[in-house]
């Protein structure tokens, strides 16, 4: 009976355990993590980055979609071509292998440095190009979903490509994905992100999941 065989798939895939998730608010020196509303816990990112000073936004104007408190801190990177964010995937906890992930890079201008002027630069991961940023008075995302192909490190950099134009991230997620999940695209291939539409809400606001935890 298919019908059921789907019911039964549909039920495992949402009681599995996501074996990486870290959120990362960028610019945050608090050392207590912050709980939001979706009971999704932030850490600040010392422990991921040594290089980039935190600022503060100045205006919170346009600012939908995302938590204020999340969104408030930012690190910007003055110095060097590249900024890189490395974060490791402990494969080894619960036995649990991570294949593949989705990265999550937000970012919020709030007019931090006053000078009007979101900036445009690149990201990469690992690497490889992701995409370019072009930031604006309203959040920015990018999202990557690609195989760590047995790696254990992830590494998100920041490139600068204008002059004047400073490279800024407000939030780094990193979620994994069960690894019946997109299992029809090569692992060598990475998925880039488009859109993502919550048909038939007729709310502002970004529809997130506190149970499911896949933002
Ligand atoms: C990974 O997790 C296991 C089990 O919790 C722990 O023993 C090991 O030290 C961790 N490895 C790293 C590199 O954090
Ligand atoms: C931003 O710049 C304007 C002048 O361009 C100045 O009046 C204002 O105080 C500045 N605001 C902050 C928060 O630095
Ligand atoms: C990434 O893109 C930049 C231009 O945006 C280009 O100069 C660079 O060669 C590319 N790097 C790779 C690895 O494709
Ligand atoms: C969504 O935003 C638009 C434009 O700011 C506003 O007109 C509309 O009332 C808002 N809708 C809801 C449900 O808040």
């Amino acid at each position: 009976m298919p019908y059921i065989a789907y019911i039964n798939k549909f039920f495992i895939s949402l009681i599995v355990v996501i074996a990486v998730f870290i959120s990362i608010d960028c610019g945050s020196s608090s050392s207590k993590p912050y709980t939001d509303e979706n009971s999704i816990e932030w850490v600040g990112d010392d422990q991921y980055i040594r290089t980039g000073e935190a600022r503060n936004i100045i205006s919170k104007e346009q600012m939908y979609g995302s938590d204020p408190h999340v969104m408030e801190t930012l690190r910007e990177f003055t110095t060097g071509r590249k900024n890189c964010y490395s974060i490791d995937v402990n494969n080894s906890e619960d036995n649990i292998k991570v294949e593949r992930v989705l990265v999550r890079a937000s970012f919020f201008y709030g007019n931090y440095d006053n000078k009007s002027n979101p900036p445009t630069f690149n990201l990469q991961f690992n690497g490889n190009n992701w995409t370019q940023v072009r930031t604006s008075d309203c959040l920015t995302y990018a999202e990557v979903v690609y195989s760590l192909n047995h790696g254990n490190t992830i590494t998100v950099c920041l490139a600068q490509t204008h002059p004047e134009n400073v490279p800024f991230i407000s939030a780094l997620e990193v979620r994994s994905l069960d690894s019946d999940m997109y299992s029809y695209v090569d692992s060598n291939y990475p998925l880039l992100f488009m859109s993502r539409t919550a048909y038939g809400t007729n709310s502002n606001s970004t529809v997130r999941y506190a149970y499911i935890h896949i933002g």
